[in-house]
């Protein structure tokens, strides 16, 4: 499968989609504070992408049933929405991605659930500077492997180590186009940026070794080897003539 350089039209949808997809995860931070349950969350972010006349993308994909992904504390990303009830000092990601008139908009963020450690509190901030490192290469004629190479650069500068079995993805048609979006790579490799190529850029970061494992139960939930902590952000950028625009970006909190 090629790239796939959207049309005007293309954008508008994608943009659209985008803008839910943000919207949601501001609704949902009035939600995120200790004893309430990730299904609990789950079951908000749905209602709200529903009432707004769109599908939550995840639900029904490749088996997943849930309409986000919510990783408290170890958990990478995929964390499966249960009965765990989030506790004070816990750093939860929210991931939801919307289909808003058959376009997708995906995009992620960490909240707080009570008071937080500086300790943790500090590996989120680090990891929202690596998205903005990387959204920072985006412009036409650069390669995309400068977007991981420089996210890497900043995190290990940092005492932190990058996750490299995920990685963002075009979207916008599709859940999952191609190209991937590696968030460690080397410098100038990858395909050449062009305006009207729409993908993910979500890095995850984690406080101590890079390696996940999945949950043997639910098949999906990522979980660092070493128990330490991960965190996460995601933007939907679209390369424009002159640079980038981040679709998802409509509050500016991060
Ligand atoms: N939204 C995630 C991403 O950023 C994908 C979740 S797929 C699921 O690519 F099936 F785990 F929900
Ligand atoms: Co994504
Ligand atoms: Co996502």
């Amino acid at each position: 499968m090629s790239v796939i350089i959207k049309s005007a039209e293309q954008i508008e949808g994608i943009r659209a989609s985008s803008k839910l997809a943000a919207e949601t995860l501001k609704y949902l931070e009035q939600f995120v504070k200790p004893g309430i349950t990730t299904l609990e969350i789950d079951r908000k972010c749905e209602e709200f992408v529903r009432d707004h006349g769109a599908i939550p993308a995840t639900k029904g994909y490749r088996g997943y049933k849930h309409s986000s992904c919510i990783s408290p504390n170890d958990v990478i990303c995929h964390g499966v929405p249960n009965q765990y009830e989030l506790r004070d000092g816990d750093i939860v990601n929210i991931d939801v991605t919307t289909i808003l008139g058959g376009y997708y908009g995906d995009t992620c963020k960490m909240y707080f659930s009570g008071v937080v450690s500086d300790y943790a509190k500090r590996l989120v901030e680090v990891t929202k500077e690596c998205l903005h490192v990387g959204m920072a290469q985006c412009k036409p004629g650069n390669k995309m492997g400068n977007i991981g190479y420089y996210i890497a650069e900043h995190a290990h500068k940092n005492g932190y180590s990058v996750v490299y079995e995920f990685c963002g993805h075009g979207v916008g048609v599709k859940f999952h186009e191609t190209p991937d979006v590696p968030h460690i790579a080397d410098l100038n490799t990858g395909l050449v940026m062009k305006p009207g190529m729409t993908f993910t850029i979500e890095p995850m970061i984690n406080a101590g070794k890079a390696r996940a494992k999945i949950d043997r139960k639910d098949g999906w939930t990522a979980r660092t080897i070493d128990g330490k902590l991960s965190a996460q952000f995601e933007h939907t950028i679209l390369i424009t003539e002159t640079g980038y625009e981040a679709l998802t970006d409509v509050f500016h909190d991060f």
